[in-house]
């Protein structure tokens, strides 16, 4: 079986010019996943887990493995020698990294489903990655907030019941899995499809009162009984982002995180949640848009924006479309 870095290698056609900087960055993500795969694997004998007793920039209370994974990514990327700038969830700002060959940015989110560290439940890593706008300028804020359709790459990394990396440069989507004997990812979900439809429905039906009636009349479309349409559909909700979207891509299905009164933009990222997330969805053949708005096509204005999220099998994203679209 075929290593993710030499799948790479034996790929460069649809990266061009861009392989050898995709090649390292990708080189410096993979060790660090594989780093951090380790530590969470056995997280609670290391007193790596529960409450950094810090918030971000979101507002959100930070988990130990939250800081300790934005580190190791940190570190990774700016030894790559490739990476010029960063922007995490983690850090109110972005980071500028001083590198001779860097023209690659890298937004991440390094640990993803924190609130599941705790309790053993799967957790995850998503990334995105876009080429500097000037190569002979110096890296501003700006060359972050690119549409999500100037990615050259994007992933995730899932730390499930084993480690996969599913990873996109725009010519299909591809999922290894770590071989801890090989200290390797190799090649094992070779050119992932999202089924067209499914019968899973995946959302926070606990804040159901707050979300627009749209989204209300699409959940009772999806618990209704219908047997030539296979409903009612199942709802599961793992409250990790990387492993709804994962189970969907390869069961079909569809994970929705409307607007609530908390979050009146949604509580997904666009940069490091929602782009990579999207970029993988269509490149699977799914689709991925906000209540009205094709993800890959959004102009961010900041690097933390939020925005609602709709992503899955294609015919189920425009079936909840449907219904949003009606008020
Ligand atoms: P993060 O841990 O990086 O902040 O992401 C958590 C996100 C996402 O992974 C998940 O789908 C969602 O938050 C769950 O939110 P709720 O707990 O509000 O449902
Ligand atoms: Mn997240
Ligand atoms: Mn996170």
């Amino acid at each position: 079986m075929k290593s993710l870095h030499h799948f790479l290698q034996d790929n460069k056609t649809y990266l061009n010019t861009n392989f050898e900087g995709v090649l390292h960055i990708m080189d410096s993500i993979q060790k660090a996943s594989i780093i951090i795969s380790k530590k969470v694997r056995k997280a609670g004998l290391l007193n790596i887990t529960g409450e950094a007793g810090a918030t971000n920039v979101q507002g959100e209370s930070q988990k130990k493995l939250d800081i300790i994974a934005n580190d190791i990514f940190i570190e990774a990327l700016t030894t790559s020698g490739y990476c010029c700038g960063i922007a995490s969830e983690e850090n109110d700002d972005i980071l500028i990294i001083d590198s001779k060959n860097g023209q690659y940015l890298v937004c991440m989110d390094p640990l993803d489903g924190s609130s599941n560290i705790d309790v053993n439940v799967s957790i995850g890593t998503i990334f995105s990655i876009y080429k500097k706008l000037d190569e002979n300028t110096p890296v501003t804020v700006d060359d972050f907030l690119q549409k999500g359709n100037k990615q050259l790459a994007a992933g995730y990394v899932l730390y499930g019941s084993s480690t996969m990396m599913v990873f996109t440069s725009g010519n299909g989507v591809n999922g290894f899995t770590y071989d801890s004997d090989k200290n390797d990812f190799y090649l094992s979900n070779p050119n992932m499809n999202s089924p067209k439809n499914g019968t899973i429905y995946s959302l926070n039906q606990g804040n159901f009162i707050e979300f627009p009636i749209g989204v209300q009349n699409y959940i009772h479309y999806c618990q209704e009984k219908d047997k030539e349409s296979n409903r009612p559909y199942s709802l599961r909700y793992i409250g990790s982002l990387v492993a709804d979207f994962h189970r969907n891509l390869q069961k079909g299905g569809i994970f929705i995180y409307p607007p609530t009164a908390k979050t009146p933009n949604g509580k997904l990222r666009l940069l490091y949640e929602c782009n990579p997330m999207a970029f993988i969805a269509e490149q699977s053949g799914g689709k991925a848009f906000t209540h009205n708005q094709r993800i890959l096509d959004i102009k961010p204005t900041e690097i933390h924006q939020r925005v609602s999220l709709f992503i899955g099998s294609s015919e189920m994203v425009n079936k909840a479309l449907d219904f949003v679209k009606e008020y």
